[in-house]
């Protein structure tokens, strides 16, 4: 059978080399005019925090008066991506939902519950289309994104004040040690934070119920 070898090898050679496999994630689904699309399903995607009445600048509930919670959501590749590396890779999509602090709604007599939507507002990343690789967009009743364009608070405060890459992963708790781990906080919030601002939980003496055994 040693002399199949040679022809074979000479066949193997001659084939064309398969096409390269398709990488990279799909490209973002603006419209002809710019615009972003809200994801109709942004709602099943990976959530990232919820915080209540934060005050960092202007914001719902400092403009209206009313109490709001902020619900940050994200694209489970980019999510995944995250976990492997710490940083964000391209066409990473970020939904921040404001709703409404409601306070006696049913049987609840303190505290709040989740209100209808005031505000949806998207931060995106897609290096090729915007300088700055990131944009926001503010999200119209519509359903549709109109990009704010540079320059404007958003871009200043998230450059100068968040954790990663320009995102507030500060306040997104399973995010936090990944890029701790990675190193991969920006050289702005290490300048002003320090690395470890949020001091990990002290260790429990008893085994935590709700780890599993
Ligand atoms: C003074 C600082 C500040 C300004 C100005 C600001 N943000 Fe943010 N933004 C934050 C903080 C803090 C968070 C994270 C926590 C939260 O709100 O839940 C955040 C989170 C977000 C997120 C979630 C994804 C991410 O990047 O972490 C979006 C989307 C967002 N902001 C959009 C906007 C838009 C649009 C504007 C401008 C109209 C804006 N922000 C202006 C501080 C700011």
């Amino acid at each position: 059978m040693k002399f199949f070898a040679g022809p074979l090898l000479a066949l193997v050679t001659l084939l064309p080399a398969p096409p390269p496999a398709p990488h990279g994630p799909a490209p973002l689904p603006y419209t002809a005019d710019g615009s972003f699309p809200l994801p109709k399903n942004y709602r099943e995607w990976i959530f990232l925090s919820s915080g209540i009445d934060m005050v960092y600048g202007p914001k719902a509930s400092e403009t209206t008066g009313h109490s709001a919670f902020d619900n940050v959501f994200v694209n489970p590749d980019a999510y995944a991506s995250f976990l492997r590396t710490g940083a964000w890779p391209d066409k990473t999509v970020l939904v921040l939902e404001i709703r409404a602090a409601d306070t006696k709604p049913s049987i609840n007599h303190g505290g709040h519950s989740q209100g209808g939507i005031n505000g949806i507002e998207i931060h995106l990343k897609d290096a090729a289309r915007f300088p700055g690789k990131w944009a926001f967009f503010d999200v119209k009743p519509s359903g549709l994104g109109t990009l704010i364009p540079q320059p404007a608070t958003c871009y200043t405060c998230h450059t100068e004040h968040a954790a990663v890459d320009t995102t507030f992963v500060q306040f997104y708790p399973t995010l936090l040690p990944v890029a701790r781990s990675k190193a991969t906080l920006s050289p702005a919030y290490l300048k002003e934070f320090g690395p470890d601002p949020i001091s990990p939980p002290p260790p429990t003496k008893s085994p935590n119920p709700l780890s599993p055994p």
